[in-house]
């Protein structure tokens, strides 16, 4: 799992030329570091991968995976758009200088408000239910509009994260579809897109190509019932990353080949014109990008289990809690040590489902020995919160040696941020 951005230089794990051990001594633990070449090469890798078989490609990224501003401006500049999920992710990607046409919304059970400040800023909504586009059509009428579709075929590395099936409470079925595109277009809306995201972190790309025939489908029966014409075709996110030493990488060039293969075939024999077509990809572009730094602070042996209790919980990574997640770990200032037993990483957390990881072949750990958590990029931070009002942890980026806070450690008094003691206690 030491591959670029990371390295092993003399027992010490480095990321993108930065010493880990320094990095956590610079700026303290628990701390993520992103590095930036692989973002940047991890969209390179994708985007050639489609244009070089369908030049009209579009690649959003799926900012929940993580919202820092220099990830999206990095992104920005490789010529990304985006693909958000609430007011504060557009708020976000128009901070990070994306233009309200570079950004599609898809929101689900959506207020009239959060609607009315989507339709104001002017990024593309997408729609998600006949209820939501009521209320879109009260507050005005958007020129561009696009409906997500149930596709009924979901994959995911969880349940949770599965996004299509039957009893999915996300998009569309394809009657319900034809009404809302029907009814946009009476209340004169003028341009179309077609959406779908089936799930998140797919390692088989089968599902997914799949799901995209359906989608594209119901498109052509759409196109044909109702005369919509559509600017693009969008297929959401998605892809898997490898978390274990023993998972294969997704095949993204077998994968593009293919879906664009069968797009091209598709939107020529159902009379779709030449339409966009929209990935959505969030864990792909940055997943790898990124370690959890976590220093010991304790260990324990039981008479049935040895711990180390590191400065990291759920609070700050919590996939392993919450999904059953495998990330990767390793002793970052002592990578050459051999395997000597099994072990649970803990957090600080009073919960007992606060760990990293369960029953880890690690080598002798000591307090003071620092962690890495690897491909932590994806719903690391993003998911993060200040449960046992622990501060959140600060971002660092680094580039070819370079290393700079991009975001800053919360603080004690960020604790206390918007808290007001009620007028009657005040005595
Ligand atoms: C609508 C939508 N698009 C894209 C994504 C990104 O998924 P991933 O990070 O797996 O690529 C998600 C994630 O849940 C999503 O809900």
């Amino acid at each position: 799992m030491i591959k670029p951005p990371l390295a092993n230089v003399n027992g010490i794990l480095h990321i993108d030329g930065v010493s880990a051990v320094k990095l956590a001594e610079t700026y303290g633990t628990p701390l993520y570091v992103i590095g930036e070449s692989k973002i940047r090469e991890n969209y390179r890798r994708l985007a050639e991968a489609f244009k070089r078989n369908y030049g009209k490609t579009r690649i959003l990224y799926s900012a929940k995976a993580n919202t820092n501003l220099s990830i999206l401006k990095i992104l920005k500049t490789e010529g990304a758009w985006v693909d958000v999920v609430s007011t504060g992710e557009i708020y976000l990607a128009l901070e990070a200088g994306f233009q309200p046409s570079q950004i599609l919304y898809t929101g689900v059970s959506v207020s009239e408000e959060e609607l009315s400040y989507a339709f104001k800023a002017g990024v593309t909504i997408n729609i998600d239910s006949e209820s939501q586009l009521r209320k879109l059509l009260r507050i005005g009428v958007p020129h561009t509009l696009s409906v997500r579709i149930n596709t009924e075929i979901g994959a995911g590395h969880h349940e949770y994260t599965v996004t299509a099936s039957k009893t999915s409470k996300f998009g569309v079925d394809e009657k319900t579809a034809l009404e809302i595109y029907r009814t946009a277009r009476l209340a004169g809306v003028e341009k179309f897109g077609i959406h779908m995201h089936i799930g998140s972190g797919i390692l088989n790309p089968d599902p997914y190509i799949k799901a995209a025939e359906r989608l594209l489908q119901v498109a052509k029966n759409i196109h044909e019932v109702a005369g919509v014409n559509f600017e693009f075709v969008d297929v959401g996110g998605g892809i898997g990353v490898p978390y274990r030493p023993d998972e294969e990488e997704f095949d993204i060039e077998g994968f593009a080949d293919k879906l664009t293969v069968l797009f091209k075939e598709k939107i020529q024999s159902c009379g779709l014109g030449e339409p966009e077509l929209w990935l959505e990809p969030g864990r792909y572009l940055v997943a790898e990008s990124t370690i959890l730094l976590t220093r010991v602070n304790m260990v324990k042996q039981t008479p049935y289990r040895k711990f180390v209790g590191v400065d990291a919980g759920f609070n700050v990574l919590i996939r392993p809690t919450m999904y059953g997640s495998y990330h990767h770990v390793v002793v970052a200032n002592r990578l050459n040590a051999e395997p000597a037993e099994k072990c649970d990483i803990v957090g600080p957390i009073c919960e007992s489902g606060d760990f990293l990881c369960r029953e880890r072949l690690l080598p002798e750990v000591a307090e003071g020995d620092l962690i890495a958590v690897l491909t932590a990029g994806a719903y690391g931070y993003s998911m993060s919160s200040q449960y046992n009002s622990r501060p959140r942890p600060a971002e660092v980026l680094v580039k070819n040696g370079l290393h700079e806070v991009i975001r800053e450690r919360e603080t004690l008094q960020d604790l206390l941020r918007g808290q007001k003691t009620a007028s009657w206690l005040n005595v």
